[in-house]
Parts: structure tokens; sequence; C-alpha cells
């Protein structure tokens, strides 16, 4: 088997190659702009083994037909990935998310190959505090931000190159995930990293947000089932009953790393901020038998806090430009 993985050297697709190198005998190519989030060094040890490196643009048709034509199954990650980011500049995130998704597609479609795309919960809108049910399959698609509406978007393209064209697709919608290897824009990275660098963590508004957390590598796991096992024209929904409210998350944080729990600043509310995300998984654990490895949320983050300790080479470069786009934004 030959995978195309899209996105492989950013967080959670250059977690999956490491699980596929870990888990299969498959032979991976790594398709990658190295935009900002993306960091080679996330591959370490694996270029020199079955993982072979291609730097070029998903929107790029011309660079994607020669690798799609020599893979077996495209594993599609690439994407701008971050809401505060798509709240400033929205346009890399139509280019990528949804151009990009299309000249993947329309490469499947020649070539006839297997197609998994790999997209988020936030597709479905938010949730309220109370509400008895979690996000399935079956609910409707309610975006809010710039980023979610554009991975709703390439969704929906998916959706329609499976019906109209045959493309052999399967698509999952993640929650929150965390994990080694994540940039420091994103609230768990960059609160451990603030705090090992002796800044208060950064609260938005109230903190009563609530986030369903995964550690990347069940996510990975879950994708591989899918990619070997996934009903041909199905969407899966990927989760691990880990809901936890943004205020409890920085309280352990801060807690785990030896400080008092009440040192964090609240700072202005993110522009359409969602309440709540949360995930049902029963399809993806019925029809196919995945279970997470990693439910206890604090071990996971404690190993999670001590990556981050050990591997300061690894996010330092990175930590003034994103806290200098933070500042801009009043933070
Ligand atoms: P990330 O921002 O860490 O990594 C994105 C990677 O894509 C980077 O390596 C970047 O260089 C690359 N990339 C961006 N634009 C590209 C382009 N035009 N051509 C080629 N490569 C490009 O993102 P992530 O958090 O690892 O998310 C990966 C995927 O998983 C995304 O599709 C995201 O929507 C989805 N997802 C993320 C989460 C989460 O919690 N982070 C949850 C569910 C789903
Ligand atoms: P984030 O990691 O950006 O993921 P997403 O927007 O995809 O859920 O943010 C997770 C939650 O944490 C979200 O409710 C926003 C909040 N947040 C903070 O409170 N402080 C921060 O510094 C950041 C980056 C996010």
């Amino acid at each position: 088997m030959r995978l195309l993985v899209t996105g492989g050297a950013g967080f959670i697709g250059s977690n999956f190659v490491h699980h596929v190198v870990r888990h299969t005998d498959y032979d991976v190519t790594v398709l990658d702009k190295l935009t900002y989030a993306g960091n080679l060094a996330s591959l370490s040890g694996l270029l020199e083994q079955r993982v072979t490196f291609a730097l070029g643009d998903i929107a790029d048709a011309a660079r994607v037909d020669d690798l799609v034509a020599s893979a077996d199954a495209i594993v599609h990650y690439a994407a701008e990935s971050h809401n505060d980011n798509s709240l400033h500049d929205p346009y890399p995130f139509l280019k990528t998310n949804l151009i990009g998704t299309f000249t993947l597609l329309e490469a499947a479609r020649k070539h006839g190959t297997r197609f998994h795309h790999v997209s988020t919960d936030e597709v479905y809108g938010d949730l309220h505090l109370d509400d008895p049910f979690r996000f399935t399959e079956n609910t409707p698609y309610n975006p809010s931000s710039p980023y979610s509406s554009t991975k709703a978007g390439s969704d929906l393209l998916v959706r329609a190159w499976a019906r109209s064209f045959g493309v052999a697709a399967t698509i999952s919608n993640c929650s929150n995930n965390y994990g080694a290897f994540q940039h420091v824009e994103k609230f768990i990275p960059r609160q451990i990293t603030n705090v090992l660098r002796g800044v208060r963590p950064k609260l938005y508004g109230s903190g009563h947000h609530v986030r369903d957390w995964i550690h990347a590598d069940d996510h990975s796991s879950a994708v591989l089932a899918i990619l070997q096992r996934g009903r041909i024209g199905e969407t899966y929904l990927i989760g691990a009953n880990g809901e936890k409210d943004n205020r409890s998350v920085v309280e352990l944080i801060l807690r785990l790393m030896g400080r008092p729990t009440d040192d964090y600043d609240h700072v202005p509310d993110r522009a359409g901020h969602d309440l709540r995300y949360a995930i049902d998984s029963t399809k993806l654990r019925d029809e196919l038998g995945w279970r997470p490895l990693y439910e206890n949320f604090e071990q996971g983050l404690t190993a999670t806090i001590q990556w981050y300790r050990e591997n300061a080479d690894w996010w330092a470069p990175t930590k003034d430009a994103t806290e200098a786009f933070y500042a801009q934004l009043g933070q």
C-alpha cells in the first residue's frame, strides 16, 4: 500500500505518519507546503525509513497529479486549521481548504484513487451547555467561522465527488486533539509553553466553553481503521468522551505544572466563539470496533506537558511570532 498523506508535517498528519510506520508496512509520501504550521522536525527519524517528503501545495494541480498517480490512497489532512487566524485573514482558508481539496479530488477522480478526508466536528456549529444530545453523522451542518465553513465546504465537495463521479471516499469528523507536536498557537500548547516561559495562561472570555478532547494518537488509529475497513461513501465521527470546559483545562495545566490554579488572565473573547462541541462516536465503535487508548485526560495531559518541557527546540522558534500575533489582537 502506498499512501499519499497531505499535511503530514503538521500536528495530526505527522502523528498519523508515525502511527502508520509503527503499525503497518505501508509506504508513505507526505505532501506538505510547510506553511508556518508545518515542521519537518515532526517527522524526524522517519524520512530515512518508508517515508518520502514532497514539498508542494495541494492547490497546485500539476504537482498533485504526479503524486496521486503513484499512490493507492490519499489521506487528506492539509488545511489552514486555526480559527483565530481565519477571523484575521480568511483567504488562505478558502484557497487551501476549498481549492486544495477540489484539486486533490480531481486528481483522485482521474486516477481512481481511494480518498480519505480528515475533517472536524466544527462543521456542525455548537451545542448549548445543557443539550442532552451530542453530534452524530446526521447532525445538520451549521459552521460558525471562516475555518469551520471552509472545512464544511470541503466535506460537501468530497460527498459530491463521491456521488457524482464515483470517487471512493470516506470522511471523518473529529473533536479537538491534543498531544505532542501541536503548534503553540493552539489552546493547550499555548498555555503549557506560556507557563514554561513564566507567562500567565490566557483564557478567552469566562472559560465556560467546552471542548471534547481526544489524544492525537487515538485520532490516528481511528483514521487508519476507516481507511482499512470503513464503508465507501460513509462519514464517521471520531471522539473519546473527553468533554472539559476551558477553565478546568487551564486550572489542570497550572496544577500539573506546580503553579497556583488562579495564576491566569482572562482576555477578550473570540468573535463568534462556539460554546460547546461533543461527539457521539457510536457508529465508529459499533461498525469498526474502534476504541480510544488514552481515556484518562490528566495522564495524557501530563505526558504532553512533559513533551513540551523536553522539546523546547521544537516549539521555541515559533513562540515569539505567535505571541506577537495574539498581542495584536489585544491579548
Ligand atoms: P496543522 O495546522 O497543525 O497542520 C496543517 C499542515 O498542512 C501543515 O503541515 C501545513 O504546512 C500543511 N498545509 C497547509 N496548507 C497547505 C497547502 N496548501 N498545501 C500543502 N500543505 C499545506 O493542522 P492540524 O491541527 O494537524 O489539522 C490537520 C487536519 O485535521 C485539518 O484538516 C484539520 O481541519 C483537521 N482536524 C484538526 C483538529 C484539531 O484539533 N487540530 C480536530 C479535528 C480535525
Ligand atoms: P483552539 O485550540 O483554538 O481550538 P478550536 O477553536 O478549534 O476549538 O481553542 C480551544 C478552546 O480554547 C476554544 O474554546 C478557544 C479557547 N482558547 C483560549 O481560551 N485561550 C487561548 O489562548 C486559545 C488559543 C484558545
